[in-house]
């Protein structure tokens, strides 16, 4: 898929062309889903002409009122990118989509960047592998990420290790306005790389440690909204994934059950189109449930970490 330039819309000269692109807004789809006063922010071009730009971007990307065919059309563009495990991929109705932002959830070993480290393979095979055929960017906030693993997942599924390792786009972002910085960039990025897939292995972890207490809750809770909502920008701009992973947190209130809560409060439950809560089964196995989707139904199913990365449960 090619991208347009925004030199190509009315209005935008050779002049207001460089300011965009020196602010990483290089395509008209980020014109496009980006609030206006952002990108005033970042190009001091003036309001009222990136409202006009805005608009022009809009227009040309047919994305103002379209009929509902348009949008069932359109959603006939998603893809899916297979898990490894085909129960894993049946509970996500057919694997991780497009357009879509995956969450997944849960205590520390439970297996969230190992799901992450084998979507980094699966991601890059083509469409008759169950793959989107593409690079991945992967912005690890805890330094977990391991090529080793990736490595090894790469040669028991058959693929070239070091083309693989060589497909994977890694940030380490050492805190959280570091993350927002790099997520930012992602809007030029993704587009001149072919990234077919994004992931945030954590995305909360450098919000926790760094908002401590309730005075800086709602400080905190405000740039998680925002940078959730760029990462659900781009899977619609450039028709790819974003995989987000959470922990959980102790629930005090909860007396049955599990004691464990999500993190992120209510700004992660609405951001994330499909929550996926993981918690620990018997022999090692691994359980998988959605917990929160506006159409895959709430249930549950195993698979397990192998050396081939995750497999389903041999039942
Ligand atoms: P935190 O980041 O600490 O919150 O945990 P996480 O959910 O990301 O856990 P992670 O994905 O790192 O899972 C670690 C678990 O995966 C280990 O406890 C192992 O059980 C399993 N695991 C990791 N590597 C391998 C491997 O090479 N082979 C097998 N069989 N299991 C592995
Ligand atoms: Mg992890």
């Amino acid at each position: 898929m090619k991208y347009d330039d925004p030199a190509t819309l009315e209005g935008v000269g050779p002049a207001i062309a460089s300011k965009l692109r020196s602010a990483g807004i290089t395509t008209v789809e980020a014109i496009a889903v980006t609030p206006p006063r952002e990108i005033a922010e970042k190009t001091a071009i003036g309001f009222n002409t990136i409202i006009k730009i805005a608009a022009a971007a809009r227009k040309s990307l047919d994305v103002d009122f379209i009929t509902a065919e348009e949008l069932w059309k359109r959603r006939q563009n998603m893809l899916k990118c297979s898990t490894g495990s085909k129960n894993l991929d049946e509970l996500l109705g057919g694997g991780i989509e497009t357009q879509a932002m995956t969450e997944f959830i849960g205590e520390y070993g439970v297996g969230k960047t190992q799901i992450c480290l084998m979507l980094c393979v699966m991601a890059q095979l083509p469409a008759e592998k169950r793959g989107l055929n593409g690079n991945v960017v992967y912005i690890d906030t805890e330094g977990t990420f391991i090529p080793e693993r990736i490595f090894e997942i790469a040669n028991a599924l058959g693929s070239d290790p070091h083309k693989t390792l060589g497909n994977i786009f890694l940030a380490r972002a050492y805190n959280s306005s570091h993350q927002c910085l790099l997520i930012d960039s992602l809007f030029k990025f993704c587009p001149e790389n072919n990234v077919k897939l994004i992931i945030v292995d954590s995305m909360i972890g450098h919000f926790r440690s760094e908002y401590v207490g309730r005075e800086h809750l709602s400080e905190r809770q405000q740039k998680l909204n925002n940078l959730l909502h760029k990462l659900l920008r781009l899977t619609e701009a450039f028709n790819l994934p974003v995989i987000v992973t959470n922990q959980v947190q102790a629930n005090p209130a909860q007396f049955f059950g599990d004691p464990n809560k999500p993190a992120g409060g209510h700004i992660m439950a609405h951001a994330c189109t499909h929550r996926v809560y993981l918690r620990k089964g018997s022999k090692g196995t691994r359980i998988a449930k959605v917990i929160d989707s506006p159409y895959l139904p709430e249930s549950s199913t195993r698979f397990k970490i192998t050396e081939k990365g995750i497999e389903d449960v041999q039942e």
